[in-house]
């Protein structure tokens, strides 16, 4: 069953955040900059209240929590109902998919990410952004995890963890870059966007349709 209780909960304090941590999320917004492709129709999956969807120029969304899709809904973007593991669209309907700190929560990560391929036209983009569980931020998470909760129902990735279930979903040509390099309380300006991972704690990798 999708993990929505505590977006469904907390929909504010969650929404909030963002404005409370406004140079982490520039610099997060930064970093997928990087790596987002020349698209006509792009989709997040697990759009939440479209804090990324919205200023990166994507219009539609896929949220199961109801309260995170009205918000996203009254911002103006289109979104629907449903989980990353069985995506509402037909076959090659997107030439962008983007998921963003969403892929801790999937039940299902290699179903999902099939189901990216699937709804992809070839040659199509998959732009996953998330915190590295063996990054410092990561290790963070993990240590607070049963005391968050939104982070106690999260499975967290390395990206080798995250490069190796998109190969095996059919995705090839990978870029990855990452940002955030300080402690989130240090964090007082935008962080630069770095090629690779291993040293920033938010990493946004690309794949492309086989
Ligand atoms: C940490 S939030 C990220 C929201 C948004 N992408 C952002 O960065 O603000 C994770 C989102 O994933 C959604 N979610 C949980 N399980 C999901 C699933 N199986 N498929 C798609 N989305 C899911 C939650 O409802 C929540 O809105």
């Amino acid at each position: 069953m999708a993990k929505t209780e505590p977006f469904d909960l907390l929909t504010e304090q969650y929404d909030r955040w963002f404005e409370e941590n406004r140079y982490i999320y520039l610099s997060e917004i930064d970093a997928i900059k990087a790596l987002l492709p020349v698209f006509k129709k792009g989709v997040e999956i697990g759009v939440g209240t479209g804090r990324f969807a919205l200023p990166l120029g994507l219009k539609f969304g896929v949220e199961p929590s109801c309260e995170m899709r009205k918000i996203a809904m009254e911002r103006g973007l289109e979104v629907i109902d449903g989980i990353a593991e069985s995506l509402p669209f037909p076959n090659e309907s997107y030439d962008l998919a983007l998921m963003v700190t969403t892929v801790c929560f999937l039940d299902d990560i290699q179903k999902a990410f099939r189901e990216v391929h699937r709804i992809l036209v070839p040659s199509g983009a998959f732009v996953v952004a998330f915190i590295d569980k063996e990054s410092p931020i990561g290790k963070l998470y993990l240590n607070m995890k049963n005391r968050d909760p939104f982070y106690r129902l999260a499975t967290f990735y390395s990206t080798e963890e995250i490069l190796d279930n998109l190969q095996k979903a059919g995705f090839k040509d990978f870029r990855v870059v990452q940002t955030l390099f300080r402690n989130l309380k240090e964090i007082n300006s935008i962080e630069p966007v770095k090629e690779g991972y291993g040293e920033g704690s938010f990493v946004v990798v690309r794949g492309i349709k086989r």
